[in-house]
């Protein structure tokens, strides 16, 4: 499905947004009849609360909705847009007068909050839309909330439906809708080509493994994305129990995110040049599925040794990120579903972020919080450098212990990037349950964010 606004049309019912302050004021611009039902349903105007309000004859006349105090209001985002999903399908109108923040965030989570997984659905279902408001950007709103709704879509699918070859697909579905330019490597080609680790993993699934390789812009600074693609992760002949393996169809969650940031930057046509990495793999077992033990040397020439097959996303970002800094951009992005780690350290709603750059960090905090799109700096915390150096090898993939386990993930990667100015998130890719603007299930972190920091990053 794609997002977008309801045209502007006279039949559109009225959405007043109240707060308990403003609640007299604009009950008092109803009906005496509706005044009366607003007050007979105790509607306060508390965060999300929402009440249909009916004509005298019983047809639907608008709804309110609540806002909540300002100090609980910052607490949650995207509260008017909640109540999305419990208006009656048809089309709806902000009245009032709006600040431009309130209208594009309620706009934006509108459009968020619209999200089906419809791939597999048999019934369509009828929706609740919103009329664009006039102070918003709503072209901008359009490409950001369709880039998400492509990582969603991506992550939702499962494996069968979302290996390594279909990923490819839709990473040229992609390519051909904004003119970029795409190469795909695959199976012993990527032996050929330099790729030893993105081989390494992928060769055991009979879908095989191949990177990912797209371009786009011809002038302006140059960015280059990297998305973990792992289609599913058994974690390979160190086989995850059940239960840990149950949602390894979301592991190419950044890739997802890459992919759906890529389509906002080239939707909204910023001047940059973009360059869209994806190692895509399946960590799965085989009679030829890589050991515990091995000793594989990388693209970038470091020998790994493999002390859990498990720890199989550094594995194929490091070849990709080796690639990626061979032509030093000047700002280089990974997202991965690396660590359990990382989830244990700050749960599902932040994207933790690593950078050794000051400024890039400032300038992706602030954009975070204008975005509705919370991140956390994590620290490369370079004294920890020994604990990925097992002795016989250059590196280990696996540390043992796993004290601060998303750090040394991180410095896995930062090994691999050279002298690039290099961003890396760490991210889950997935919402256990339901929150406002974000449905269960997949869902992008950081990319809002990280669209609205980059002119700043990039000085554009
Ligand atoms: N894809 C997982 C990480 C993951 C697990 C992310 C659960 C989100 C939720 C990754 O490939 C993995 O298995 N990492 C291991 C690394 C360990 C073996 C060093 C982990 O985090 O346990
Ligand atoms: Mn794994
Ligand atoms: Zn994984």
């Amino acid at each position: 499905m794609t997002p977008v606004f309801a045209p502007k049309s006279t039949t559109s019912y009225p959405l007043y947004l109240v707060t308990p302050d403003t609640l007299e004021a604009v009950a008092g611009t109803l009906p005496l009849h509706a005044q009366n039902w607003v007050q007979a349903n105790g509607f306060k105007g508390n965060a999300g609360e929402t009440l249909v309000l009916q004509s005298e004859t019983g047809a639907i006349a608008g709804a309110v909705v609540g806002l909540g105090a300002p100090e609980t209001a910052a607490r949650r985002r995207f509260t008017a847009a909640s109540a999305a999903n419990s208006l009656p399908a048809g089309d709806w109108e902000l009245t009032g007068d709006l600040s431009d923040e309130l209208a594009t965030e309620t706009a934006l989570g509108w459009l968020l909050q619209m999200y089906r997984f419809d791939r597999y659905a048999t019934q369509p279902q009828a929706q609740a839309r919103l009329v664009a408001p006039a102070n918003v950007d709503a072209p901008r709103i359009e490409a950001i909330a369709a880039g998400e709704f492509l990582t969603r879509d991506l992550i939702n699918t499962p494996a069968a439906d979302m290996g390594p070859q279909q990923l490819e697909q839709a990473a040229r579905n992609l390519a051909k809708d904004h003119n970029a330019e795409i190469a795909v490597t695959t199976g012993a080609d990527l032996l050929d080509a330099n790729f030893p680790l993105i081989h390494s993993v992928g060769r055991a699934s009979p879908n095989a493994p191949r990177l990912i390789d797209l371009h786009w812009g011809k002038t302006g600074p140059t960015l280059t994305l990297v998305g973990k693609g792992v289609c599913f992760d058994t974690g390979g002949l160190n086989l995850k129990p059940g239960a840990s393996m149950g949602l390894m169809k979301k592991d190419m969650g950044g890739a997802a995110t890459v992919l759906g940031l890529a389509h906002m930057i080239m939707a909204l046509n910023l001047p940059l040049q973009l360059r869209v990495l994806i190692p895509a793999v399946e960590n799965n077992v085989d009679g030829n599925a890589f050991r515990p033990g091995d000793i594989l040397t990388s693209r970038k020439g470091l020998s790994v040794e493999i002390n859990n097959t498990d720890a199989e996303g550094r594995l194929v970002l490091a070849d990709a990120l080796a690639l990626g800094a061979e032509e030093n951009p000047d700002l280089m992005v990974s997202m991965a579903t690396l660590t359990g780690a990382a989830r244990v350290a700050v749960g599902p709603d932040l994207a933790p972020y690593y950078t050794d750059n000051d400024s890039d960090a400032a300038a992706l905090e602030t954009a975070a919080k204008q975005a509705a799109d919370p991140v956390w700096r994590m620290p490369f915390h370079t004294p920890y450098e020994s604990m990925i150096e097992p002795g016989i090898a250059d590196l280990d993939n696996a540390p043992k212990g796993g004290f601060a386990g998303s750090i040394t993930a991180a410095l896995f990667l930062r090994r691999f990037t050279s002298d690039t100015n290099y961003m890396h998130f760490d991210i889950y890719g997935w919402n256990p349950s339901a929150a406002p603007a974000r449905p269960k299930g997949g869902v992008g972190m950081g990319a809002r964010a990280l669209l609205d920091a980059l002119p700043d990053m990039l000085k554009l």
